[in-house]
């Protein structure tokens, strides 16, 4: 691209915020020229201020910046037009309308707009009509708000989508949820550590109703959420009961087929879902694998018991169900209706 879109983000020293950052330094596309985090950071040095949490490096670039202040109108001298969205949902319902109703294009993992009619819960791969939606919400005269699904679903959804055409009826599944998932400084080591918390609070909810939102299906969904002391990475454990007669070989071939519609996008994987076939596939300490990394969803221990279908998939939770899909969002956006930019 000859002039890259010039990009924001807010809640950048959190775990998503730093996925964002990351992600961000080296686009194609997008170039970061804001990091906004709480007030109290104001001016300060991101390097000097935020606590690093990610296995690859601080990128340069990026630890040089000073935290701006959240200032729609600096913003818009600044000519800032994508603002990505990392705030706990609390802050966000009023802040991304505010940036919304100024003309920006909101990108957001918060909670806060994901269940609002005209609101997308945008996986490129999965449903890409429903990016239309943005005209709904007055695109191209104002700006809107795009969501991602909560981290637990986005792996979930990437799954699935290929089985749709086989009608899930009914789909129990279990998660073991990394740490990472409850942000930073999310958990408390005495809780977790040596331990597993069978409670995430409204986790189980998100999952029924963001599944069928995203994938368009009434599913019976019984899902148990469940935290673990790893750091990166969810692993859900499902059983699915499919209306049509398919065996084993359709699935996996449904998998291998799967693939985003049209033109690659560059945070897109060429192979969204990896079957691997080794018998203890796969882990979580395979999340920052794939191409890119972390947005695979891998898939495991294929297994027919009576009318069931078992399998394990692994999805990193910041970056497939989180900053990375949101970026894979802006994308699609662009790619669609900003493409004389490209
Ligand atoms: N972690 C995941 O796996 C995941 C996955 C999907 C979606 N999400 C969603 O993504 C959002 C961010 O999650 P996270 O895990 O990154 O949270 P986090 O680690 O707690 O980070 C929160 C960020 O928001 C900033 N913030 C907090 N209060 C603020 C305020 N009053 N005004 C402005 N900024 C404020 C923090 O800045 P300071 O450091 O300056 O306080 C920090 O940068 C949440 O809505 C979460 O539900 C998270």
């Amino acid at each position: 691209m000859k002039n890259k879109i010039k990009c924001a983000v807010l809640g950048s020293t959190g775990m998503v915020g730093q996925v964002f950052l990351q992600m961000l330094a080296e686009h194609p596309w997008f170039k970061l020229t804001r990091v906004i985090a709480s007030d109290k950071r104001e001016g300060q040095n991101y390097g000097g201020s935020a606590t690093w949490l990610l296995p690859q490096p601080l990128p340069k670039s990026i630890a040089a910046l000073n935290f701006a202040k959240f200032d729609i109108e600096e913003l818009k001298k600044a000519d800032v037009q994508i603002v990505f969205s990392a705030l706990p949902a609390d802050i966000a319902k009023g802040v991304e309308a505010e940036l919304r109703d100024a003309g920006f294009w909101v990108f957001s993992n918060a909670s806060a707009y994901r269940y609002e009619n005209n609101v997308p819960i945008l996986i490129p791969e999965v449903n890409l009509p429903s990016l239309a939606q943005i005209e709904k919400q007055g695109f191209p005269e104002k700006g809107f708000i795009i969501t991602n699904s909560n981290c637990t679903t986005a792996g979930l959804a990437v799954a699935l989508a290929p089985l749709r055409p086989f009608g899930i009826r009914k789909m129990f599944v279990s998660t073991y949820q990394a740490i990472s998932g409850a942000g930073y400084p999310g958990l408390s080591a005495l809780d977790i550590m040596e331990n597993a918390i069978p409670h995430i609070n409204g986790e189980e909810g998100k999952v029924i109703r963001e599944c069928q939102k995203i994938l368009e299906i009434e599913t019976e969904i019984y899902p148990t959420c469940v935290r673990i002391p790893v750091k990166f990475g969810h692993l859900e454990a499902l059983w699915l009961e499919f209306e049509q007669n398919v065996n084993e070989q359709d699935i996996l071939q449904a998998w291998k087929n799967f693939q985003l519609d049209g033109p690659a996008l560059p945070t897109a994987p060429k192979v969204p879902v990896l079957y691997g076939d080794a018998v203890d596939f796969p882990q979580p300490k395979l999340a920052w694998h794939g191409e890119p990394a972390g947005m695979q969803v891998f898939t495991g221990r294929l297994r027919r018991q009576n009318n069931m279908f078992g399998f394990l998939l692994l999805a990193n939770n910041i970056v497939r169900g989180a900053a990375g899909g949101s970026i894979i969002n802006a994308e699609a956006f662009i790619r669609q209706y900003q493409g004389h930019l490209l």
